[in-house]
């Protein structure tokens, strides 16, 4: 049944839902189709990840993944979405390489596909940056734990991050520079809950446990359309293999002859 409607989630009534103790919803789309699909089920936020790279375009990373295609994504998922806060992801290299390039980068996202707000991984490293955003009237969501921009230093995707003074530094730093929420991918429950409990934004965790104010999953994992199936992952459907079954029956009705029958022809 589709949730109840009350109105559009903008950037205050995100992060005010910790303050009432009310858990926030976010899953990830890509395009017009699927947003549309989510809006329509009354998820709170819409994430365009920049998971698009791994999950759209099948690269092995997110690192390729540009500036130019999170501006196409996020301006097909904009347009299906009533009542959803969409969130776009600012790409590797949009951002770390100053605030003066990150402002004209997240502005570009802003202006040309109409979403509410940006998110960019990074904490203490990137609190100057968050506060250039804040600055210039861009909504900025971070990211912190394990960071898939961060590859290449990690030594592999999918590695748990424990530290948890570390962490919550980088939580402090963002919450203070002006994020409006934060991400923390890959983190122990027990550093979750200490996170989310010292800082006054929302937490919206994937593979940090039950303890953060909200929740995202990359919405073709959570559907069991991709494939991939990581310990943090509940599946709620097992899209892959109806539409493996449904593809299978086309094919054998098709070269049986039984489709299209009379019932799909035109006299
Ligand atoms: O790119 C993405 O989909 C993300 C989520 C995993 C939070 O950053």
């Amino acid at each position: 049944m589709p949730a109840k409607r009350d109105g559009m989630m903008t950037v205050p009534k995100f992060a005010a839902a910790k303050e009432k103790g009310r858990r926030l919803t976010m899953l990830t789309a890509y395009d017009h189709l699927w947003a549309g699909l989510l809006d329509e089920a009354g998820i709170d936020s819409i994430l365009v990840g920049d998971s698009l790279g791994m999950v759209v375009q099948g690269r092995p990373t997110t690192m390729p993944v540009t500036l130019e295609q999170m501006i196409y994504h996020g301006e097909m998922v904009v347009r299906a979405v009533e009542r959803a806060l969409v969130v776009v992801d600012m790409p590797f290299m949009t951002f770390q390489t100053g605030p003066t390039d990150a402002v004209r980068n997240a502005g570009r996202i802003l202006k040309e596909t109409g979403a509410a707000a940006v998110k960019l991984e990074g904490g203490v490293n990137q609190a100057e940056t968050i506060a250039a955003l804040s600055a210039a009237e861009i909504p900025v969501m971070a990211h912190i734990g394990m960071k898939p921009q961060s590859v290449r230093k990690l030594g592999g995707m999918g590695r748990i991050q424990r530290d948890e003074e570390r962490l919550l530094d980088d939580a402090r730093a963002a919450a203070e520079a002006g994020a409006f929420g934060i991400v923390l991918e890959l983190i122990p429950q027990e550093v979750a809950k200490a996170v989310t409990a010292a800082i006054p934004i929302p937490t919206i965790g994937i593979g940090a446990g039950p303890h953060c104010d909200g929740q995202v999953l990359v919405g073709p994992d959570m559907f069991g359309l991709s494939g991939f199936e990581p310990k943090f992952l509940k599946k709620y459907a097992d899209l892959r293999g109806t539409v493996i079954d449904a593809v299978e029956s086309y094919r054998a009705d098709v070269t049986s002859g039984a489709f299209p029958g009379p019932e799909h022809s035109h006299d």
